[in-house]
């Protein structure tokens, strides 16, 4: 085969969107017929479903007893702003921000909440912030996993067990593929269309007691909404992490969420889960080792996401190319893919470096990424052709 010729093989599935991400395999429509619509979400039965998914969500997600689970608003999004606004003030604040999503909460603590005492640990796309620079007598906010650089931490190793401000996390393109650290993680968010390939716009918060006890102890100075407010009179409000939601909910999506956490269950639950993600990344890896024009965005292979795959040229690759013509190749390529029906969505996110993201999440299939590989080759080979002989 030359270079610019097509491979013989499509992926089955073509969606490796970083979100929302492809629902889980043999998903259809029927499998929402259980779900109860047209009732109130505050009847017995609303409200068995919607504790049924956060039970489910504590044994996949393997979360222990002592922390509560709460369906909240307006997706991760919803939940880490909830956490921001209800928690911070209490004592300085320490936020990484190694990409788009941990830059923006840096953005909310320092222009919106305006708090003082604030260190922002800042690193570029493909790096971490050094981890060991970060103070746990102050709360602290980070991304576990960064989803439009491709770059997560580690493991929680670095957070001190006996630290006296919380940890908030966001979790949302980590949870259910990588192993979160409990013990390290005060506060953890995600949506469900991310790793499970639920449906869109409710978040899930998951607090543990210290977050509890903060929030019983302690009373932010600026007001808050209502679909923030997680406490009253000074108590939590318990209801909500028994799935007495703050507004309604879509029962839609939380039957469409339960079906995935159903279907985890039954492959095995979080450490199938994991394993699916981390073959169709060591796919990706693999290929990476073994082509000279395409290099993992993440520079430390210990810092690479299992998830967000996010790809850049190689320096081979760029080699006398204007900065113009290297960003115009993986954007051809993205536009020659989708039409070829054989990868959707797989440009980088818009403030991150030209590149590409695939997701390698859990309810992508490995066969898939395999029969992607060699079509990034041929794209590659196509765009560059184009891209130099248009200029
Ligand atoms: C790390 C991270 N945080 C937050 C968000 C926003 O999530 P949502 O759209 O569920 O609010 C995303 C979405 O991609 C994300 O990747």
């Amino acid at each position: 085969m030359t270079a610019k010729e097509k491979p013989a093989a499509r992926p089955a599935n073509p969606r490796f969107s970083s979100g929302p991400c492809t629902k889980i395999p043999g998903w259809n429509t029927s499998l929402l017929d259980s779900a109860l619509v047209g009732r109130s979400h505050r009847s017995k039965e609303g409200k068995a479903r919607l504790k049924y998914a956060i039970d489910l969500t504590r044994e996949v997600l393997e979360v222990p007893e002592d922390y509560r689970i709460g369906i909240v608003p307006a997706s991760d999004t919803g939940a880490v702003e909830m956490a921001l606004w209800s928690l911070l003030g209490a004592r300085g604040v320490d936020v990484l921000a190694w990409e788009s999503f941990g830059k923006g909460w840096a953005t909310d603590v320092v222009k919106q909440l305006k708090i003082k005492d604030v260190r922002v640990l800042e690193a570029d796309y493909g790096e971490l912030p050094d981890l060991s620079q970060v103070d746990f007598s102050r709360d602290v906010v980070f991304t576990w996993n960064g989803t439009t650089s491709g770059v997560k931490v580690p493991d929680g190793e670095w957070i001190a067990a006996d630290r006296e401000g919380l940890t908030i996390c966001d979790a949302t393109s980590a949870a259910f593929a990588q192993e979160l650290d409990w013990p390290k993680l005060d506060v953890t968010t995600f949506s469900w269309q991310k790793v499970m390939g639920g449906e869109a716009q409710h978040g899930v918060i998951i607090l543990s007691p210290r977050a509890v006890e903060r929030l019983e102890s302690y009373t932010p100075p600026w007001p808050l909404p209502k679909i923030f407010r997680l406490t009253k009179n000074g108590k939590l409000i318990e209801g909500i992490f028994r799935g007495e939601t703050i507004n309604t909910p879509s029962m839609l999506c939380v039957e469409d969420y339960i079906k995935a956490l159903e279907w985890a269950r039954e492959i095995g639950g979080l450490c199938a889960l994991q394993a699916r993600a981390c073959m169709n990344a060591a796919a990706v890896n693999e290929w990476i080792e073994n082509t000279d024009w395409v290099e993992n965005l993440a520079r430390d292979p210990e810092t690479r996401s299992n998830t967000s795959v996010c790809l850049k040229l190689s320096e081979k690759a760029v080699e006398g190319l204007s900065e113009e013509q290297a960003a115009a190749i993986p954007k051809r390529m993205v536009a020659l893919l989708e039409v070829e029906g054989v990868a959707y969505d797989i440009g980088a996110y818009r403030a991150a470096p030209p590149g590409l993201r695939i997701w390698c999440g859990s309810t992508v299939e490995t066969e898939d990424v395999q029969a992607l590989l060699p079509w990034l080759d041929w794209a590659y080979a196509v765009a560059r052709e184009e891209v130099l002989s248009s200029s």
